[in-house]
């Protein structure tokens, strides 16, 4: 069977590494996209279970950044036939206070950067006959929440944008889904207040924290040469915190 190629933005975060981990461990070629201000974290991870993961580092809200990187990952790793677009940022505040500069920042990172890398690859995806995209978004995207004004509008965001690729690649064999992960072990759920954390900790009927590994699961259910009738979906993996239909 053809080796797939996997290339995932916010790939040296959280969740990114777990994704990336599990994409190499079913066999696909796997490159990173991460952001400039990593790099010191990033040659870590290389040294030790990132090891043979291509990395670029690129602000991809930028679109010339985004675009360069790109072209590089393409020069070392190959074409990509999956896509998995993991960057995501949170500048939480309640809505009366939050700045024009935080709604900004995270639609630039969350929303613009996945338009960035998607398009110039989706068209390629299309040609060839065969592509696996997989969105990133929230529970939060589903359900609001207070304090993410701009963070749930930028997931919802992409949930949009994942339907609307499921339409246009469906034909081409190229399939769009979101994975939308609850509260998760990461840097991002470490940098909440501790209280706020615990009592949301408090409603997850699992009663527990996520671990990136079991979003990772998901993803690369995905992303596999057999799920090819699964398009246009949002999987939550959230431990039961908001269920829907
Ligand atoms: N529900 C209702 N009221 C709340 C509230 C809540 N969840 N949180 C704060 N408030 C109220 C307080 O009781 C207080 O009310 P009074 O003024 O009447 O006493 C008021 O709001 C405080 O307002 P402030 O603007 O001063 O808020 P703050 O600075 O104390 O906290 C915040 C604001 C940091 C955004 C905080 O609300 C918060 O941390 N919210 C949760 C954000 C969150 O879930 N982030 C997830 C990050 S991880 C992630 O995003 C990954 C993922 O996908 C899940």
């Amino acid at each position: 069977m053809t080796q797939r190629i996997a290339y995932v933005t916010g790939g040296t975060g959280g969740i990114g590494r777990a994704i990336c981990t599990a994409l190499a461990g079913r066999g696909c070629r796997v490159a990173a996209l991460g952001h400039p201000a990593d790099a010191d974290a990033v040659a870590a991870w290389q040294a030790g279970d990132g090891a043979g993961i291509e990395v670029a580092l690129a602000d991809l809200a930028d679109p010339v950044a985004a675009e360069a990187a790109l072209a590089d990952l393409h020069d070392r790793a190959g074409t990509p036939d999956i896509l998995v677009n993991a960057a995501g940022i949170t500048r939480d505040a309640r809505f009366a206070k939050m700045t024009p500069g935080q709604w900004r920042e995270v639609m630039a990172a969350n929303l613009d950067a996945a338009f960035h890398v998607t398009q110039p690859l989706f068209a390629g995806m299309c040609e060839r006959g065969f592509g696996r995209i997989v969105n990133i978004a929230s529970v939060n995207g589903s359900r609001g929440q207070f304090g993410q004004a701009n963070y749930a509008a930028s997931k919802a965001g992409l949930h949009g944008l994942t339907m609307s690729l499921a339409r246009e690649g469906a034909r081409y064999g190229v399939t769009a889904n979101t994975v939308s992960p609850g509260y998760i072990a990461t840097a991002m759920t470490a940098g909440m207040r501790p209280d706020v954390l615990e009592a949301i900790t408090g409603e997850i009927p699992a009663g527990r924290l996520g671990e990136p590994a079991e979003v990772a699961r998901a993803v690369a259910f995905l992303c596999d040469d057999g799920a090819g009738y699964v398009t246009g979906a949002n999987l939550p993996v959230n431990g039961g915190l908001y269920m829907g239909f």
